[in-house]
């Protein structure tokens, strides 16, 4: 099982930061199918800093949650270890670092995968959050480089090792892949043999087949699942090889419930609606549930949408 610091993973597929997705009600029912670890949504340091950003209810938490892990995103040292020590990220267990975001007004502002460029900038930045973090494990989520000509992961892991990290995620691929293209499994397989903290795997695993081959080809300790968690909690227990037990319309419901618990049903009725496409997965007859829940305004359309997931299969 994977250790961080003194924190015991109880699995070790986990849900990694997923902006617009990892919120409090999908981190809750992740736990519940069995995640080792669930990352909240990525919160600049800066904005914390500056309290620019509405950022109460990214920060939100859930008592349901084991362990409470905060990603920050930032590229300068200073504002990530300003952050740490706020008041707010106390309560967090984790802190871990995003380098891989590639949209690109983050990109130009030299943070996330901008960072995978500057391998020395990473190693300061992850000295400064360990450096404030007063023991907590500081972790680190990664790219394999910031394009094909670039592959620079080991440089990058080893400095993230050397600074005090306590485990890194590593996306299989470049910046410039954004989310498609091949996962480079021969990359992570690199970063895993170059440092002895842990590594965790990244990149389409969807399938319990998928995550054994990526366990065999890289040797890694754990993996963690983004895309295939959305609309499916339930995937961590697939990947234990057990049948999960769930009831698409209860799970709707209560990830709407968990997110109206920590902001307005307005701004809770959009943030569900993506999720429910997503719990459509797969489903026959999805698509209208689909095209209603995004003329939805209110919480009885949703919880009348949810109820609609009862007659599809
Ligand atoms: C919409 C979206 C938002 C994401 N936001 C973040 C983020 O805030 N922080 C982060 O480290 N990675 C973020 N990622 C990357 C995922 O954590 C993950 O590395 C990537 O999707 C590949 O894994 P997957 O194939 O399991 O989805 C995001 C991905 C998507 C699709």
């Amino acid at each position: 099982m994977v250790k961080i610091g003194d924190l015991q993973l109880n699995s070790p597929f986990i849900l990694p930061a997923i902006a617009g997705f990892s919120d409090i009600g999908l981190r809750v029912l992740a736990y519940r199918y069995g995640a080792g670890l669930c990352v909240t949504e990525m919160v600049s340091a800066k904005g914390l800093v500056y309290g620019s950003e509405n950022t109460a209810s990214l920060l939100a938490t859930d008592p349901r949650e084991p362990i409470k892990a905060v990603q920050l995103f930032g590229g300068e040292p200073e504002f990530i270890e300003k952050a740490i020590s706020l008041k707010i990220i106390n309560k967090f267990d984790i802190i871990d670092l995003n380098f891989g975001c590639p949209v690109p007004k983050i990109v130009k502002n030299g943070e996330g995968s901008a960072l995978m460029r500057d391998p020395y900038r990473v190693g300061m930045i992850v000295h400064s959050a360990v450096k404030s973090a007063g023991g907590r494990p500081v972790s680190a989520k990664m790219r394999i480089g910031f394009n094909e000509n670039e592959i620079n992961c080991v440089r990058v892991a080893k400095e993230i090792e050397e600074a005090g990290a306590s485990f890194i995620t590593v996306h299989g691929r470049t910046r410039e892949q954004f989310y498609s293209g091949k996962v480079n499994l021969d990359a992570i397989k690199a970063v895993k043999e170059s440092v002895s903290i842990p590594v965790l795997g990244n990149g389409d695993v969807t399938t319990l087949d998928k995550a054994s081959e990526m366990f065999a080809h890289t040797g890694v300790d754990g993996i963690a699942v983004a895309r295939g968690a959305v609309g499916r909690p339930y995937i961590f227990t697939e990947l234990q090889n057990k049948v999960p037990e769930y009831d698409i319309t209860e799970l709707v419901k209560e990830h709407f419930a968990l997110l109206e618990s920590v902001m307005p049903e307005r701004v809770a009725v959009n943030c569900i609606k993506k999720h429910v496409a997503g719990y459509t997965y797969g489903l026959r007859g999805g698509k209208e549930i689909k095209n209603r829940v995004f003329q939805a305004t209110t919480r009885e359309e949703i919880l009348d949408i949810a109820n609609l997931f009862k007659n599809l299969r």
